[in-house]
């Protein structure tokens, strides 16, 4: 399936790992309505690890916890679309899950077909524990060719963490997303390192195949027991920012059934939602950096002519930034202006001739959404 612009929704790993079942899927499609993320843009609800018997049933067929989906998955998922979700599951290419569930290994058509028939819009595609004899881009054209087969448009989401180089070869694969990093944690350091990650992968982020920063861990608060310890507001903010500017699919990750009016906030900001979401899925660069500063400002271009520049404060202390028109490409003998609405406060300033210097607290970021104008 071809998807235009980085896929949005909730996705049960982070928050809930083992403990999925029927009443909670129920009740979070009820609470994406209810709470508005529906309407903000979040569409699939998935599922992931956890969700099956530790074996296949004697048709050779994958079958989910009985103790967990009494009904089955098909209900669950008939009851999402009925709340004009879309529905996702998870399964790996090895012949075990990293939970040690069963993989679809060997099995990628008869698993794609099932999925198909319990009306699956959504595969995450693991990578643990994957045969060392067929190599990882030969697994995942399997699977794609699977899904593209099945007769169902189900979205393909590689989650590869970057390993063996998955860039050069995941588009070979009808994949919509590949994860570009490891398994994030509820902690600055994780979010810091997945950002600078991603600094030489931009290139290969674009429309139809988006770099997958992995699941949003904004409004944890370390309630998860196992990825970490939690953060403050500042940092979930600038979380969001980065995930939404870099164009990173936004799947959030916590009880969205319980949360703050701040971590509504956070997940509904319309104007980060819309730069995520722009039609022309442009690449994000990096600008060149002051040396005396260690704030890093990225632009990304948005389709009809507007522009976003992004300052991050990755390091632990207050910090200045700065850049220069010039190395937006405005050279004064352009006769341009630029004219600058800060996303979180909504602040305006106008630049002309000049440079940008900006007093960035320690964590936190800007958002600038710019428009060129005549001077
Ligand atoms: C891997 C993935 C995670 C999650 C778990 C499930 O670690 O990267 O996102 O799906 O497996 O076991």
């Amino acid at each position: 399936m071809f998807k235009q612009t980085p896929p949005m929704g909730w996705n049960s790993w982070n928050t809930f790992e083992y403990n999925i079942n029927d009443k909670l899927i129920r009740e979070t499609a009820d609470a994406m309505v209810s709470t508005g993320l529906r309407d903000a843009g979040y569409e699939y609800l998935v599922i992931d690890d956890c969700w099956s018997m530790p074996t296949r049933g004697a048709d050779g067929r994958l079958r989910p916890d009985p103790e967990k989906f009494p009904e089955g998955i098909k209900p669950v998922a008939d009851y999402v679309h009925s709340k004009g979700l879309k529905f996702g599951m998870y399964s790996c290419a090895g012949p075990v899950t990293c939970a040690h569930f069963p993989g679809s290994f060997d099995n990628e058509f008869l698993d794609a077909e099932t999925f198909a028939s319990w009306g699956v819009d959504f595969l995450k595609y693991d990578y643990c524990l994957h045969s060392q004899l067929t190599e990882g881009k030969v697994l995942y054209r399997r699977m794609g060719a699977a899904l593209e087969n099945c007769g169902r448009d189900i979205l393909f989401s590689a989650c590869t963490w970057g390993a063996d180089n998955t860039w050069e070869w995941i588009k070979e694969t009808s994949a919509s997303m590949w994860r570009s990093t490891n398994d994030i944690h509820d902690n600055w350091e994780s979010i810091k390192e997945i950002i600078r990650q991603q600094i030489p992968l931009f290139p290969y982020h674009g429309q139809g195949c988006f770099n997958d920063m992995d699941m949003l861990v904004v409004g944890i608060h370390g309630e998860s027991r196992f990825i970490g310890d939690g953060m403050n507001e500042t940092q979930y903010k600038t979380h969001f920012s980065a995930w939404s500017m870099f164009g990173s699919p936004l799947m959030i990750g916590c009880d969205i059934r319980n949360m703050s009016d701040t971590t509504k906030k956070i997940l509904m900001n319309r104007d980060l939602i819309a730069i995520n979401q722009d039609p022309a899925c442009r690449q994000v660069h990096l600008l060149k950096k002051d040396f005396r500063l260690d704030v890093d400002v990225f632009v990304r271009q948005l389709s009809g002519g507007e522009f976003v520049i992004g300052i991050f404060n990755l390091t632990d202390r207050d910090n200045r930034a700065s850049f220069t028109l010039d190395q937006l490409g405005l050279n004064p003998s352009l006769h341009k202006t630029l004219r600058m609405r800060e996303i979180w406060t909504g602040e305006e300033m106008t630049v002309q001739n000049s440079y940008v210097l900006r007093q960035i607290k320690n964590c936190d970021c800007e958002v600038w959404r710019c428009k060129i104008v005549d001077a």
